[in-house]
């Protein structure tokens, strides 16, 4: 086996456990499969992400429809946009299943569940898969998510990230219950665990009181490995703090080279090692034999995008009703101020339509939201893609890359039949995994229990 060296990249799978894949128009592709609602699908995707040596495959979530636009979630149904949302935990023990190195990563919200159940909900499929599971820690973004847990506004930015730190407090210190060498599990003496290696929490904190002990002991690599993808300045504040891997959106390569300097400066500044928090920005990849065949294959996806994508995915992001506006109307102040979710958006809008006060169509175009636009997009032959991504990963502006995918599985297939091959002769990914933890495939080390405690103020 290579060993994993720092001039190797970090590849992750952008999963979604729902009828499309991250670009909705990918359902209405006459090359996506059926099947989101069988495990054979999503085993079938896991065993190929595998055989190309994908470090993990990672499903984002949302605990609602994308039922912000016009108040209403007939056109979202009626059109699939992201309709259907499985629980991600379920799909991926369904793939840790049919793999053995694959690691299995899922979002699930601080805002809207409890500790005790996220940090045991993780730690047994971290222990039934021998350690390759990783949680992507996130707040949420709007009211129908709110909505669907008993609160009538999704809670302010700010207090999202206050909820959250405490939240890790208290999922890591269930985490750091069972010391190392705590089980004896011998039959003969009848001692099956040293008491006084196992304890309580006994946490009060402003936001939750948790006992504790935890009931599930440490994994082969100690914990779950933490993903996080915060952006604003509270945000991504949070995710130099937490973070093991850390998703970003970047739209070209200066910006990503400039933002993944001042994040590691960021990571730095928390007294962590920047070298072992890994930076991986999410992108399109459309690969064809030839240059001239992946353009068609791109032109043929871009056709089937449908206006409402855009403004049910748009409304979602930003948690702002977009049916209340004409598409040449400016946005007044106040309705700028009022839109909360992902801000980074709305920065972006404006930066690019060198508008202060833009228009819904504006926001359409250059948010790029339910286009391949939304992400930066390699397109091309294995060499002008592994061109792009070396150049990427050689000129410091990322680790490594999250890669969503315009048709399902064929984007992934294309993947590893045409560009892995040539990202591993050039040397830049590795041709086997390292160890059998995600841990070791992350080139990350085992936590002791408490580390986090010193190393994360
Ligand atoms: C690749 C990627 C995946 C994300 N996945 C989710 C997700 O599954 N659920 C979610 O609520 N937010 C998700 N987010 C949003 C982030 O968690 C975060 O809220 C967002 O980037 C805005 O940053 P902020 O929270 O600092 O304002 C994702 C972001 C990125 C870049």
């Amino acid at each position: 086996m290579d060993a994993m060296t720092p001039s190797q990249m970090t590849l992750v799978a952008f999963l979604q456990a729902q009828n499309c894949s991250n670009l909705v128009a990918s359902w209405r592709h006459p090359d996506t499969q059926p099947g989101y609602g069988t495990p054979a699908y999503y085993q079938h995707i896991a065993k190929t992400l595998e055989r190309g040596k994908f470090q993990m495959a990672f499903f984002d979530d949302r605990l609602a429809m994308p039922d912000r636009y016009g108040d209403d979630h007939v056109e979202t149904v009626e059109n699939g946009v992201r309709a259907v949302k499985l629980d991600p935990i379920s799909v991926l023990t369904a793939m840790g299943l049919a793999t053995e190195r694959l690691g299995l990563g899922a979002t699930y919200s601080t805002t809207y569940y409890e500790p005790f159940h996220v940090a045991r909900v993780f730690a047994t499929l971290d222990l039934l898969t021998q350690g390759r599971v990783a949680w992507n820690v996130v707040t949420s973004l709007n009211n129908s998510e709110a909505s669907n847990f008993g609160a009538q506004e999704h809670l302010a930015h700010d207090l999202r990230y206050e909820r959250a730190d405490e939240f890790l407090e208290v999922v890591q210190g269930h985490w750091d219950t069972w010391q190392e060498g705590a089980l004896i599990e011998d039959r003969a003496s009848g001692r099956f665990a040293d008491g006084s290696k196992v304890r309580r929490l006994d946490h009060e904190g402003k936001w939750f009181r948790s006992r504790g002990p935890f009931t599930v002991p440490r994994s082969a690599q100690g914990h779950p490995v933490l993903i996080q993808a915060g952006q604003s300045g509270r945000g991504s504040e949070f995710a130099a703090r937490w973070g093991e891997l850390v998703f970003v959106i970047y739209p070209n390569v200066q910006v990503a080279r400039k933002s993944y300097a001042e994040f590691k400066a960021k990571v730095e500044a928390h007294g962590r090692d920047p070298r072992k928090v890994k930076v991986a920005p999410a992108v399109y990849v459309v690969a064809g034999e030839s240059r001239a065949e992946a353009e068609d294959k791109k032109a043929a996806i871009d056709a089937l995008v449908k206006p409402v994508d855009g403004l049910a995915l748009l409304s979602e992001v930003l948690n702002f009703d977009f049916a209340t506006k004409k598409p040449d109307d400016p946005f007044t102040d106040e309705e700028l101020q009022s839109i909360s979710g992902l801000r980074a958006i709305l920065d972006r809008v404006v930066t690019q339509s060198g508008k202060a006060r833009p228009t819904l169509a504006d926001f359409l175009h250059h948010s790029g939201r339910g286009t391949t636009r939304e992400l930066m997009t390699f397109v091309g032959s294995k060499t002008d893609v592994a061109d792009q991504m070396e150049d990427w990963f050689k000129s410091g502006a990322c680790d490594g890359f999250v890669l969503a995918a315009t048709s399902m599985p064929g984007s992934y297939e294309e993947f590893v039949n045409l560009v892995v091959p040539e990202l591993q002769r050039r040397g830049v990914f590795h041709r086997d995994y390292e160890g059998a933890t995600l841990r070791d495939n992350l080139g990350l080390a085992r936590p002791n229990a408490g580390d986090w405690k010193h190393l994360y103020r």
